[in-house]
């Protein structure tokens, strides 16, 4: 599969993958390898990892507990002290070898760590490859506030080997799925399609196109000032609405993917309410999204605190909540405000 060039990296598949990676092994010639894991991927992954990589160079384990919960600072603090102790140095490479909690927590520890060391990014959930392990987002939640502590840092590469998927759970692979559903909403219709279909779907192929789009988009626009706010597509209320699960004592978390999800649902419904998008493709996503991720209970009482939540989201500019709408499919407009009584009507069109 080809590689895919970002603005200071390139993206690498399967075992091509691997020999880039020794390739950029022997180039810079690293005095020692931190591969930071959790207990899942040092369970599933490692091994595989193991077998396909080799380096003279002395090579460390270091694993955190997985899971969005500890996507924060102690777990940073905890990395840079073993990081510390083990004697890591400016020479130093950190591989991140996980999911999203780890990707985006180990590229922000390695930028941050004596002003910033090498990291090479092995996303191993759907969600990742597709998504975070690309574009230089690096960070750590703050509360239940995701992702508030950060900074854009590149990788050397990123290696994506889709073997690691088989390690997944339905549920998992369903997460990524809705990153995958956006790029079609946002900018290519036949990722939808195909997804919506559900004819034999090329993992491998989703996957490649999923990235070249991710990138295309970075390049253009990688700090987020423009073009890049289309990537947030459904995140807005989708984020408000992983968090308020995430915090609620009574509820089960919800992944990343089926958050967004329902986000994607509302902000259509949004789109359709203020900018005409067309109902029967707002009919088209609903069905196509439950049937994908079936029906979350977001209850009336519910609705206060998620509208709470959505007033700290990272795109707010001036106390006014920003969205990325969609005028049809594949065509966006970017920070649009919306009445709150409006999105209250989304909450009430998912539940309908
Ligand atoms: N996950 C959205 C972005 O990378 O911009």
């Amino acid at each position: 599969m080809k590689s895919i060039q970002a603005a200071t990296y390139s993206v690498h598949f399967e075992e091509n993958g691997y020999i880039k990676l020794s390739n950029l092994m022997a180039k810079k010639n690293y005095s020692s390898v931190f591969i930071l894991v959790d207990n899942n991927t040092l369970e599933c992954c490692y091994p595989r990892f193991m077998q396909n990589f080799t380096t003279n160079a002395p090579i460390e384990i270091i694993q955190i507990e997985a899971g969005e919960i500890h996507k924060n600072i102690e777990t940073c603090v905890g990395v840079w002290n073993v990081l510390t102790e083990l004697g890591a140095d400016r020479k130093s490479l950190l591989i991140t070898l996980g999911g999203g909690v780890i990707t985006d927590l180990g590229g922000f520890v390695a930028s941050t760590f004596k002003r910033g060391i090498d990291f090479v990014n092995i996303p191993t959930t759907l969600l990742s490859i597709v998504d975070a392990s690309v574009g230089g987002k690096t960070g750590v939640d703050l509360g239940v506030l995701k992702n508030q502590i950060g900074l854009f840092a590149n990788p050397e590469i990123v290696l994506v080997d889709p073997e690691y998927l088989h390690t997944l759970s339905a549920r998992e692979i369903r997460s990524g799925t809705a990153e995958i559903i956006k790029y079609g909403l946002t900018y290519d219709i036949t990722l939808f399609n195909e997804i919506k279909n559900n004819t034999e779907l090329n993992i491998v192929d989703l996957i490649h196109r999923s990235i070249e789009i991710k990138n295309e988009v970075v390049f253009e626009d990688p700090k987020e000032s423009g073009l890049r706010k289309i990537l947030n597509f459904g995140h807005t209320i989708g984020h408000a609405v992983e968090s308020y699960f995430l915090e609620s004592l009574d509820k089960e978390s919800l992944t990343h993917g089926e958050a967004i999800a329902i986000g994607m649902i509302c902000e259509s419904y949004i789109s359709s309410k203020l900018l005409g998008f067309p109902t029967d493709k707002l009919s088209e996503i609903k069905e196509t999204i439950i049937n994908i991720y079936g029906k979350v209970e977001i209850l009336p009482e519910d609705f206060e605190s998620i509208i709470d939540l959505l007033k700290h989201d990272k795109k707010n500019i001036g106390g006014n909540v920003n969205f990325v709408l969609l005028n049809t499919i594949e065509d966006f407009k970017l920070d649009c405000k919306v009445p709150m009584d409006i999105i209250i009507e989304s909450l009430k069109f998912y539940n309908k």
